[in-house]
């Protein structure tokens, strides 16, 4: 992925994707997918196309931090206030793609931009999101994400098939994930460091949840995000996480303390 500038739309973001090897075959699809996501979705200045060794795409640079960089400061500071605001707008992002029927199938950390402006947060890397057409030459079957942000019935699935079917409940135990880790540092299932991915996976199965503790109602609400059954995960809608009207700061950066991110929403309360 490389940052440059076009005369015509500023800032991009250029993708370029190769084959890595046979069992990840869609690494070489993944941008021109990505592309024709953004395309569905009705998103402007998005263009793709195909290299000798795979797909390119160019799409709009989103401004702003990545969640993990952005709460260093909890991590290392387990007092410090909770930023319920760039919780609640990381909910409302993905509870914006759930409306419009998509799910995005690939949530972590990196994928929530923080813009700290109206539009709040960015979810970005939709090459693995789902719903409705994507050019059939640049399809692939969905291979299941990053562990540490994979529900449990994906990795039975991928364990078993080596497939799954992402879901709107799978995005959001991966954003309840997403959002302990990058408070805490903590994973949400223990495995070793080093363990390979059906080690890890095996380990979600088995429902190897990893205590922490976070305050109410912050803590609550990530552990119903992380509910073995997805059925008993709330949905982003009906979890009543609004980050509201507030005024809004100029952009916050990584060591910025902006304050009306660390003040509770009363919509947090009673939320699930
Ligand atoms: N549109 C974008 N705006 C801003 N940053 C982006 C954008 N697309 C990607 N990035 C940055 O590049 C990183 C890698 O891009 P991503 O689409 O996740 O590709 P991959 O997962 O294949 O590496 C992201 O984690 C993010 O930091
Ligand atoms: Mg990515």
């Amino acid at each position: 992925m490389w940052e440059a500038e076009s005369k015509e739309h500023g800032r991009v973001a250029v993708k370029v994707g190769a084959l890595i090897d046979e069992e990840r075959g869609y690494t070489a699809l993944a941008p021109a997918r990505e592309a024709s996501v953004l395309h569905a979705l009705g998103r402007p200045h998005v263009t793709y196309g195909t290299w000798g060794r795979g797909t390119w795409s160019v799409q709009p640079w989103y401004d702003g931090d990545g969640l993990w960089p952005l709460w260093s400061r909890h991590r290392s500071d387990a007092s410090a206030p909770i930023d319920y605001l760039t919780a609640a707008e990381c909910v409302e992002a993905v509870d914006r793609l759930h409306s419009d029927g998509w799910c995005h199938g690939d949530i972590q950390p990196a994928h929530l931009i923080v813009t700290g402006e109206r539009d709040g947060v960015r979810l970005i890397d939709l090459a693995f999101a789902r719903r409705g057409t994507v050019k059939n030459l640049y399809d692939f079957l969905y291979p299941g994400c990053l562990v540490h942000y994979e529900a449990p019935e994906i990795s039975r699935n991928v364990l078993a098939t080596g497939r799954a079917v992402p879901s709107p409940s799978a995005d959001v135990y991966a954003l309840g994930a997403s959002l302990l880790i990058s408070a805490t540092g903590k994973r949400a299932m223990v495995y070793p460091d080093d363990a390979e991915r059906p080690v890890q996976r095996q380990a979600v199965v088995d429902n190897k949840r990893r205590p922490f503790d976070l305050p109410a109602p912050f803590g609550p609400m990530i552990d119903a995000m992380l509910s073995y059954e997805p059925y008993d995960r709330p949905r982003c809608r009906t979890s009543r996480l609004s980050s509201g009207e507030r005024p809004r700061k100029p952009r916050a950066t990584a060591d910025a303390t902006p304050k009306q991110r660390n003040s509770p929403g009363p919509k947090w309360a009673g939320a699930r």
